[in-house]
């Protein structure tokens, strides 16, 4: 190396015009294109294999190439560098709903809550794209990928199937009424009113089942056939509730005349077992046919029969929430045209006094959420909100003032020929009866009423001494008759499977059993 660098001579630059090129063959352009190491090589072949200079030119090569390799690294990591600081400083993608393609290569597309028709990258198939799934689309607002469906978005109630199969939604509080697409996933999907749905973040598709809502289990969309002439013994009640409710029906130009005030509801109540639900659901199957006989018009009826524990929940603001909801369904279905029914049995529990104690907190909100409810109530709209209760007198006073349930209804146990009532229906025609119906009715509840010592039900005890007693009688009520007959009839039936022949419901048969369940207590009354 030092032999060369002694041997180099001081370099005389050429005039442009008598440049020669090494090589001699090769033009000046020609010259320009090659890299600095292939000019190396090229001097090099063309000297001759002893020169003295060779080794020199091989130790410039190798730092040519050195430099070279330098050079071409340096020029890669600034082209990376490049590509970064180009994808940061370009604007951000969009996210949006495919909706559905609208060409060969364009795509309706939602961002953002607008519609946009976009070009579609031609990589992405359109097929490959389906109604509801998300895309991403630059800053021309062409899809350039297809991303997955949505796994988050807010839920809705279902109100209605149009034919078309898109749903419609909204009825409730807060939310504006929509009609919605299903989503490719839920094409084939058997939906129902009632159902909760999620939908995509631009609220334009359905996009899944999240569940079933709790309103429709509770409503019975057509009540059973239930004539007054299927309740015994409750003339007086039944009297009540039809000049309670189907007369103001009936004749609502006369009461609009008087301006009368119409009731928008009334309460059931009386000891168990004594026909509050029963005359709760006949109110809704007779004003039907009442409606129907005297105007030809026959409005369906809508019952949505609720017992108030079911109401009652833990969270926070649930039971108001269920509250309003049946309020809200009433009336829905009130607007369709139906008769709607709001029958909410065993109410003290969830319209109780306000006072201290376990679920108070939810009731001091409860009482007054449903009041509200029923000053929105306009009368004669077709909703008709019945309570039952056997604790009336728990019930706050709020809600059975004037205005709101200020028509009480007693529903008494049955007299003795309201009992005999009741036993004629249950000891029906069809039966084997074993003498004429009315007949073994009477008989039966002659038995039944009878003041003997084996139909003594409570022995009561005064402080001054004197004993009283209550018979099987006074403790009557339609569930306890109802009951005597099924007996009888399950003893009847095991007399025939043991006979082998058919054995008749007879007196002794149901009086038998309508003393089974008697038990003789002692209760002792600390004042006479
Ligand atoms: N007056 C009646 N006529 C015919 N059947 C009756 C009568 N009262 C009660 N029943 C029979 O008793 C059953 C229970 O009656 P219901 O459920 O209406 O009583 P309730 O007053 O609502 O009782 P609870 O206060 O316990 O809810 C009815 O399904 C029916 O079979
Ligand atoms: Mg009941």
């Amino acid at each position: 190396m030092a032999d060369s660098k002694k041997r180099a001579t001081p370099k005389v630059e050429p005039s442009p015009s008598e440049a020669k090129p090494p090589g001699g063959m090769l033009s000046h352009e020609e010259m320009e294109s090659l890299s600095a190491l292939q000019l190396v090589d090229l001097i090099a072949s063309e000297l001759p294999a002893q020169h003295p200079s060779l080794m020199d030119l091989i130790y410039l090569r190798d730092r040519v190439a050195a430099i070279e390799e330098m050079n071409d690294q340096a020029r890669q990591a600034l082209e990376k560098l490049d590509e970064i600081v180009e994808k940061l400083r370009s604007p951000a993608f969009r996210v949006g709903t495919f909706l559905m393609p609208v060409d060969n290569d364009k795509a309706h597309v939602c961002i953002g809550g607008t519609d946009y028709v976009c070009r579609v990258d031609p990589k992405i198939p359109l097929v490959s794209l389906q109604m509801g799934q998300r895309v991403l689309c630059n800053e021309a607002f062409a899809v350039v990928q297809g991303l997955g469906f949505d796994r988050n978005g807010p839920i809705v109630r279902i109100d209605e199937l149009l034919s078309d199969g898109r749903l419609r939604i909204g009825q409730e509080a807060g939310l504006m009424s929509l009609v919605l697409l299903r989503s490719a996933l839920l094409v084939k999907e058997k939906l129902k009113p009632g159902m909760e749905v999620r939908l995509d973040v631009n609220q334009r598709v359905a996009l899944e089942v999240i569940g079933m809502g709790k309103r429709i289990e509770r409503s019975l969309e057509t009540v059973t056939e239930l004539p007054w002439s299927a309740i015994g013994g409750q003339a007086e009640a039944v009297q009540a509730i039809r000049d309670t409710i189907e007369l103001p029906f009936l004749h609502r130009d006369l009461f609009k005349r008087f301006e009368h005030n119409v009731p928008k509801g009334f309460l059931l109540h009386g000891p168990p077992g004594c026909g509050k639900t029963l005359l709760g659901k006949a109110t809704a199957y007779n004003l039907r046919q009442q409606i129907k006989e005297r105007t030809g018009v026959d409005h369906p009826e809508f019952f949505l029969h609720v017992k108030g524990p079911e109401i009652l929940n833990m969270w926070v603001g649930e039971s108001e929430r269920q509250v309003r909801d049946l309020f809200i369904q009433c009336r829905e279905r009130a607007r369709d045209g139906a008769l709607a029914f709001l029958f909410i049995d065993e109410a003290e529990s969830i319209l109780g006094t306000r006072r201290a104690g376990r679920y108070q907190s939810i009731l001091s909100t409860l009482v007054p959420m449903f009041c509200t409810e029923m000053d929105g109530l306009e009368p004669l709209q077709n909703v008709v909100v019945i309570l039952a209760s056997n604790r009336a007198d728990l019930i706050d006073p709020a809600i059975l003032r004037p205005g709101r349930i200020d028509r009480k209804i007693k529903v008494n146990r049955p007299d003795q020929p309201g009992a005999q009532a009741i036993y004629e229906i249950y000891l029906r025609e069809t039966l084997p009866l074993a003498e004429p119906r009315a007949d073994l009715a009477r008989a039966v509840t002659e038995a039944h009423f009878a003041k003997t010592p084996s139909n003594q039900f409570l022995e009561i005890v005064f402080r001054s001494g004197r004993k009283d007693f209550l018979y099987r009688g006074d403790l009557a009520s339609g569930a306890i008759i109802a009951a005597v007959v099924e007996r009888a009839k399950s003893f009847a039936i095991k007399r025939s499977i043991e006979t082998h022949q058919e054995t008749q419901l007879t007196r002794k048969t149901c009086c038998m059993h309508c003393s089974a369940s008697t038990r003789r207590t002692t209760c002792s009354r600390p004042r006479t």
